[in-house]
């Protein structure tokens, strides 16, 4: 008997033009914003560790970083700013605020620049807000009127969006409140809305100088983010900040989180989402193609491609200038 083709799923994967024209979800370099880092009082810029091609900068390396970024096509940002003084209250905001400005001053309109809104890498004990005089608790208003007043110095100095990484009760409405009131209505809030307590985030806390004191009462961030093993709670979360005011919802991590990034286009559909693929997952992708287990660039696509499929329209992705 001949081998009497059947092929009936088989066909159109045979060549890479069938496949092209096949394909549903594609993923372009216009999609990824790249992060970026900027630490006060640094001298020469620093590799992250754990993850390729990503520095702690220099205010000076900063700009000629993105000079390069530009040049290959990379122009969504998201700035995250580290002052060397850390404080308690009355936060002071001026360093990330003069990064932004250096930044749209030398580059306007060519790029999109989001910058991050937290208190993590302002504060010596490491937490995303003001703690209280025990420092078992983050207190919840106090911190938001401090993001606020951020949101606004960062929008000044000419963010186009502001990004609240903090996961306070209400910090999108006062941002939005606070933005509006200063004439800048323009600026967009993109909320980490579903952000997950996750053991992902290693080496960004190392480049934001932001991990939790070890010594302080309250060792993690568990009282604030989001329980992994709570869906539901990721769907309040999200739901409260679209109606609060957020203009693109965060998802974070990304592949771990794959689930809430789909319900989230089903349950919200009229918000863009971005999902951040976080340091954590980026140094383990790095790690895999460095002992040569993987190539660096199929595993790093197969992991955007697996985020758009989900339901992302933006990815945060540190291999943005990699692309
Ligand atoms: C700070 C913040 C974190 C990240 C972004 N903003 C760390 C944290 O919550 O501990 C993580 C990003 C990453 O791991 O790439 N609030």
């Amino acid at each position: 008997m001949a081998d009497v083709a059947r092929l009936t799923l088989r066909r159109t994967r045979l060549n890479p033009h069938l496949r092209e024209l096949a394909r549903e979800v594609r993923v372009s370099r216009e999609q990824l914003v790249q992060p970026l880092f900027v630490v006060d009082e640094l001298h020469r810029r620093e590799a992250v560790t754990g993850i390729d091609d990503v520095y702690r900068e220099t205010a000076d390396s900063l700009l000629v970083q993105i000079e390069a970024d530009l040049e290959r096509g990379v122009t969504k940002f998201l700035l995250f700013g580290v002052p060397a003084e850390k404080q308690s209250a009355a936060f002071d905001f001026d360093f990330t605020a003069s990064q932004l400005a250096a930044v749209k001053r030398r580059f306007g309109d060519a790029l999109w620049l989001a910058a991050d809104v937290c208190l993590c890498s302002h504060t010596a004990h490491g937490h995303c807000g003001v703690l209280n005089e025990a420092h078992d608790y983050v207190r919840n208003d106090a911190t938001v009127a401090e993001l606020a007043r951020a949101a606004v110095s960062y929008s000044q100095a000419g963010a186009d969006c502001v990004a609240p990484s903090d996961m306070m009760d209400g910090r999108v409405a006062a941002i939005r409140a606070a933005l509006d009131d200063g004439g800048q209505e323009r600026t967009a809030i993109m909320s980490y809305a579903a952000k997950f307590a996750s053991a992902f985030y290693g080496p960004f806390r190392d480049a934001a100088d932001s991990a939790p004191a070890a010594d302080e009462p309250l060792p993690d961030r568990t009282s604030y983010q989001l329980d992994p093993g709570r869906p539901a709670d990721a769907l309040a979360s999200a739901r409260r900040d679209a109606s609060e005011g957020a203009d693109i919802l965060i998802v974070k991590p990304g592949l771990p989180y794959l689930d809430i990034l789909a319900k989230l286009r089903d349950a919200i559909p009229e918000r863009p989402r971005a999902a951040y693929q976080v340091s954590g997952e980026q140094a383990a992708i790095d790690a895999l193609a460095g002992q040569g287990l993987a190539r660096r660039d199929a595993v790093q696509q197969e992991s955007w491609t697996a985020m758009v499929r989900a339901g992302a329209n933006a990815i945060i992705t540190y291999a943005a200038r990699r692309q």
